[in-house]
C-alpha cells in the first residue's frame, strides 16, 4: 500500500502513522522526523533546515523533494510505504507524482485528519516526545505510565523546540496558506479519504482502518 498522511500540525499524523505503518507492515516516512534526527546529529542537512523549523516555516521545496526522492528509492519501499508531512505544498505533490511515475508507481490513497483549529494547539503544546526513541505522548490525553518516562525505553520524555505556542500558532498559518490546497488537490484525483480527527486516538484509527478498507 502506498499512502500519503495529511493534515494541520498536531492533528495526530504521526501518532496514527505509527499504527498504520504497524498494521500493515511499510515503512513510515516521516520528513519532519528524518529532519529532527538530522538536527539532533548536527548533519549539513540538519545545520540547513534548523532556522526554518525554529521558526515554523517550511523547509525549501528542492531540499525536500530531495530527501523523500532518496528515500523512496530504499529496498524496503518496494512493498509499500507511508509519507507524513509530504507533501506539504502544491510543487511537493507535483515533483511526487513524477518521482513515483519513474519508478513505476502510484498512490493509492491520502488520508486527510481533519481538525479543528483550536484542538491544535493544545494537542501540539501538550505533546511530549522521547528523547531516545522517539515515541509520542501527551500530557492529558495520552499520559506514560511513569510522568516523563518513555513506555516503550526508559528514556526521558521532551518537548519539541517548535511547540511552543506563539511557533504552533505560526505553523497552523503555513499550512493553511500553503498545505491546505492539497485537499482539493488530491480529492481531484479522487485519492482522498477524509477522517474526523476530532474523536479520541483510537477511534480516530478505527476510522482510518475502516476507510483504507472499504
Ligand atoms: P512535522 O514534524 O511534520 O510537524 P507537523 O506537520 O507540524 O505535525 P506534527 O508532527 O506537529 O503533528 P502530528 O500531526 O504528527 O501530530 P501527533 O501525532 O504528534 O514538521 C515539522 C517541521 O519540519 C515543519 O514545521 C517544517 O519546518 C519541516 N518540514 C517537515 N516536512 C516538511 C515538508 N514536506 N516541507 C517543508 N518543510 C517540512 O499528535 C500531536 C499530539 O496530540 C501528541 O501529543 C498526541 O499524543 C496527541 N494526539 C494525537 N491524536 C490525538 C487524538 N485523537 N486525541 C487527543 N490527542 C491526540
Ligand atoms: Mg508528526
Ligand atoms: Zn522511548
Amino acid at each position: 500500500m502506498r499512502l500519503v498522511i495529511m493534515g494541520p500540525p498536531g492533528a495526530g499524523k504521526g501518532t496514527q502513522a505509527a499504527m498504520i505503518a504497524d498494521r500493515y507492515s511499510i515503512p513510515h516516512v516521516s520528513t519532519g522526523d528524518i529532519f529532527r534526527k538530522n538536527l539532533k546529529e548536527g548533519t549539513p542537512l540538519g545545520l540547513k533546515v534548523k532556522e526554518y523549523m525554529n521558526k515554523g516555516l517550511l523547509v525549501p521545496d528542492e531540499t525536500v523533494v530531495e530527501i523523500v526522492k532518496d528515500r523512496l528509492s530504499e529496498e524496503d519501499c518496494r512493498k509499500g510505504f507511508l509519507l507524513d508531512g509530504f507533501p506539504r505544498t502544491v510543487a511537493q505533490a507535483d515533483a511526487l507524482d513524477q518521482v513515483l511515475e519513474e519508478m513505476n508507481m502510484e498512490l493509492d490513497h491520502v488520508i486527510n485528519i481533519d481538525v479543528a483549529k483550536e484542538v491544535l494547539v493544545e494537542r501540539a503544546v501538550g505533546r511530549r516526545v522521547c528523547k531516545k526513541c522517539g515515541s509520542t505522548y501527551h500530557v492529558k490525553y495520552n499520559s506514560p505510565s511513569r510522568p516523563g518516562l518513555c513506555d516503550e525505553c526508559g528514556g526521558e520524555l521532551i518537548q519539541r523546540d517548535d511547540d511552543k505556542e506563539e511557533t504552533v500558532t505560526k505553523r497552523i498559518e503555513v499550512y493553511l496558506e500553503q498545505t491546505k490546497p492539497l485537499i482539493n488537490y488530491y480529492s481531484e484525483k479522487g485519492l482522498l479519504l477524509s477522517i474526523d480527527g476530532g474523536q479520541d486516538i483510537a477511534k480516530v484509527g478505527e476510522q482510518i482502518v475502516k476507510a483504507l478498507e472499504i
